[in-house]
Parts: structure tokens; sequence; C-alpha cells
């Protein structure tokens, strides 16, 4: 009998993930935080599945770590996918401290509490992640790349990358970072811009005054589906000798672009007039404005462009992705449009 166990398991990699491991037999032990509120949205359609069953703690809290694992240490295989994070880059530059007790401390509480539980029969995965390339010293982005982050989010990622690795290597243990590039779906936070412009779309066409205001819609990324990018997560873990992955789909677009393919979507053809903070979108039949610039949105520092290249993972895990950006826009933005 295989078990894992999924922190974050209420966030969009987490309900994916956990589709997949339950689809494969496995027993889901899935992690979360108290809240006043029910957030199990993502994670409706499988909680009453009798593999799955949701235990709560803090990845802040030692203790918490610690008690939810002894209760399961005595399986004799485990995987352990490290997926809790405060996940939002922009956000990072206004609450810095607690993404690095969550991101950073997060990570190294669970593979001490792994080391003082002497659970040598775990294996764990890390959630790591692009922004560690930041400032990109090379291109496209591989495993071999510098890191050189750029928001206390990327700055707390890199110490939990790093953390991960010296476990290994001191220890012994299986440990593998998995440095996943942007990867989007219909549950993503409404906070990302991919899922943000969606719903933006939605709201337009059902309100005829709605704006859609951005940040920079120069900034590239490489964008895939969460979908494609969990099984990843599992190939990795299915190795008998740890190591890091890229995951990426190998293509590069602005969030201008996403802008345009999702009102395409909807017929709407973008024209787009004016530069910087004047810069603005309008449907090019009607004439109506769509998308203006909020320089609110813009960060303190930015990641201009991200491309990766996962010829290893592909090699070696026979990981490439499926579904390609197109249809990806496509799916979300039609997704929003209930
Ligand atoms: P997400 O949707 O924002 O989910 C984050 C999860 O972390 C949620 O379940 C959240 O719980 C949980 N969490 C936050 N703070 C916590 C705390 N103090 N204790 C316990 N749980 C906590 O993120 P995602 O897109 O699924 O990403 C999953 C992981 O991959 C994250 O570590 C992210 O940094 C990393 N990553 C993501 C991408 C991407 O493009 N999606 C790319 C590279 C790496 P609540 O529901 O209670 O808020
Ligand atoms: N969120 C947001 N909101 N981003 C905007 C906006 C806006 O209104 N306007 C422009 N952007 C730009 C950001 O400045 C950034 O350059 C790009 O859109 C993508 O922003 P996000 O969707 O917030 O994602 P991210 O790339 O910063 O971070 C995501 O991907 C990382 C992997 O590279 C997150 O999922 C991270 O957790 C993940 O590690």
């Amino acid at each position: 009998m295989k078990v894992a166990v999924i922190t974050g398991v209420t966030g969009q990699d987490g309900s994916y993930l956990s589709e997949l491991l339950l689809e494969k037999g496995y027993i889901v032990y899935g992690l979360t935080r108290r809240s006043s509120i029910s957030k199990f949205e993502r994670i409706a359609h499988i909680i009453t599945h009798p593999n799955f069953i949701i235990k709560e703690y803090d990845l802040t809290d030692m203790v918490s770590i610690m008690n939810v694992l002894k209760t399961i240490s005595s399986y004799s295989v485990l995987e352990i996918y490290n997926l809790a994070a405060q996940s939002h880059v922009g956000l990072s530059f206004e609450q810095p401290e607690n993404t690095v007790l969550v991101d950073g401390l997060g990570c190294l509480k669970i593979l001490e509490a792994i080391r003082l539980l002497n659970m040598k029969n775990v294996k764990f995965y890390q959630a790591s992640t692009s922004e560690l390339y930041g400032k990109v010293q090379e291109t496209p982005q591989t495993e071999t790349t510098p890191f050189y982050p750029r928001s206390p989010y990327g700055v707390a990622k890199l110490y939990a990358f790093w953390i991960t690795k010296n476990y290994r290597e001191s220890y012994n243990m299986f440990a593998c970072n998995g440095i996943l590039f942007n990867h989007e779906s219909e549950r993503r936070g409404v906070e990302f811009v991919t899922r943000k412009i969606t719903t933006g779309i939605s709201k337009c066409m059902k309100n005829p005054n709605h704006v859609i205001s951005l940040g920079n819609i120069d900034s590239k990324r490489d964008w895939g589906h969460a979908k494609d990018f969990v099984y990843g997560m599992w190939l990795m873990m299915q190795k008998n000798i740890p190591c890091d992955y890229v995951l990426s789909t190998g293509e590069t677009h602005t969030v201008r672009e996403f802008v345009e393919k999702a009102f395409l979507v909807m017929n709407i053809d973008i024209r787009w007039e004016g530069s910087g903070v004047n810069e603005k979108g309008y449907d090019s039949k009607s004439g109506r404005l769509l998308v203006d610039i909020n320089p609110e949105f813009y960060r303190p520092a930015e990641v201009d462009l991200l491309i990766g290249d996962h010829t290893k993972a592909q090699t070696e895990l026979g990981w490439s992705p499926r579904i390609k950006f197109d249809e990806l826009v496509r799916e979300m933005t039609l997704f929003d449009q209930i």
C-alpha cells in the first residue's frame, strides 16, 4: 500500500496531485491549516473518498508537523510532497517575514521532523520554482543555471531548495526539488495574472463598465498546465535515486499575449494604445476600454523572462507537457464564462 502526505492540499497543485494519487490507489493524507471558513472548494469532489484523510497542522508549527508525521510514521513507504507556501510573489514584498517562515523554514521543519522521527522509509518532494532564476543568468534555464532570486518569495524558496539538497547529502535522505515553471488551470488562484485575466474577461462580458487593471504586461512566462506538472512531481518520486528536475514547456509568452489570446477566445480582438502606465487595451471593433495599467500591480523588482529547458526530465523521467499554451488559455477562459 502506497501512502502519500500532501502539504498545501487545498491549493491548485495539492488538489490535482491528490486526484492523481487517489487514482493510483494511494492513501492520501492531505494536510491543511485551520480556517474559520471552509476552503475545500478545490478538493470538494474527492473529500469523501475513503482513501483521502484530512489532517490539521500549520507549516510554521513544528509541534503540529511532528504530531501529524508520528501518526503515519509506521507505513513502509511514504511519499511526502511539500506544496504548502505563501505562493504569491507580489505579496511576498508586503509579507516577507511570513513568506520566509512558511516557504523557507517550513521546508526545514518537515525535513527535520523526518530526521528526528528516524523515518527511513520517506521520500520527500520540495516545491521549488523557476522564481529561483529571477534575474536570469542564462536562457533557457536548466538545472545548472545559477540562481538569482528577485523577491522575498524567491529568496525563501532558495533556502528551501538548498536545505532540501543539504539534507539529501548530509543524511542520505531521498529528498528532491522540482524546479517548476509557472503552471496554471481553472483552479488557479484568482490573484495570479492568468486567472485574473480570465475571470476579468468574464466580468467584462457581464458588466459593460468593467475594466481589467494589470501591472507589467511585458514580462514573459513559461506557462504550462498544472495537471501535467503534478504528474512530473510524482515521476520524480518514483526514482530510486533522488535528483532535482526542471519542469517547463520550453515556450515563453508575455502577459500581453495572454490577454490577447484570452480575449480572442471570446472573439474580441484587442488593440493597444499608449505606453507604460498610460497603455490601454480596447476592443478593436467597438472601441470599448477593456484593459488598463495600474502601477499598484508593479513589483519592486521584476522577473522579466522565464523559459525552461526540461530535457533532463524528458530523458530521465520520460516527462513532457501535453497541454499547450493556446489550449490552456482556452480552457481557463471558457471555464470562467459560467
Ligand atoms: P496555492 O494554490 O497558493 O496553494 C498553496 C497552499 O499552501 C494552500 O493549500 C495553502 O493553504 C497552503 N498554505 C499556505 N500557508 C500555509 C501554512 N502556514 N501552513 C500550511 N499550509 C499553508 O499554490 P500552488 O499554485 O498550488 O503551488 C503549490 C506549490 O508549488 C507552492 O509551494 C508554490 O510556491 C510552488 N510553485 C508553484 C508554481 C505555480 O506556477 N503554480 C510554480 C513553481 C512552484 P490555504 O488554502 O489555507 O491558504
Ligand atoms: N499577479 C499579478 N497580477 N501579476 C501581474 C499583474 C497582476 O495584476 N499584472 C502583471 N503581472 C505580471 C507579474 O508582474 C509577473 O511578471 C507575471 O504577471 C506573472 O505573475 P503571477 O501570475 O503573479 O505569477 P509569478 O510568475 O509571479 O509567480 C508564479 O509562478 C512562480 C513560478 O515561476 C507563482 O505561482 C509562484 O508561486 C511560482 O513560484
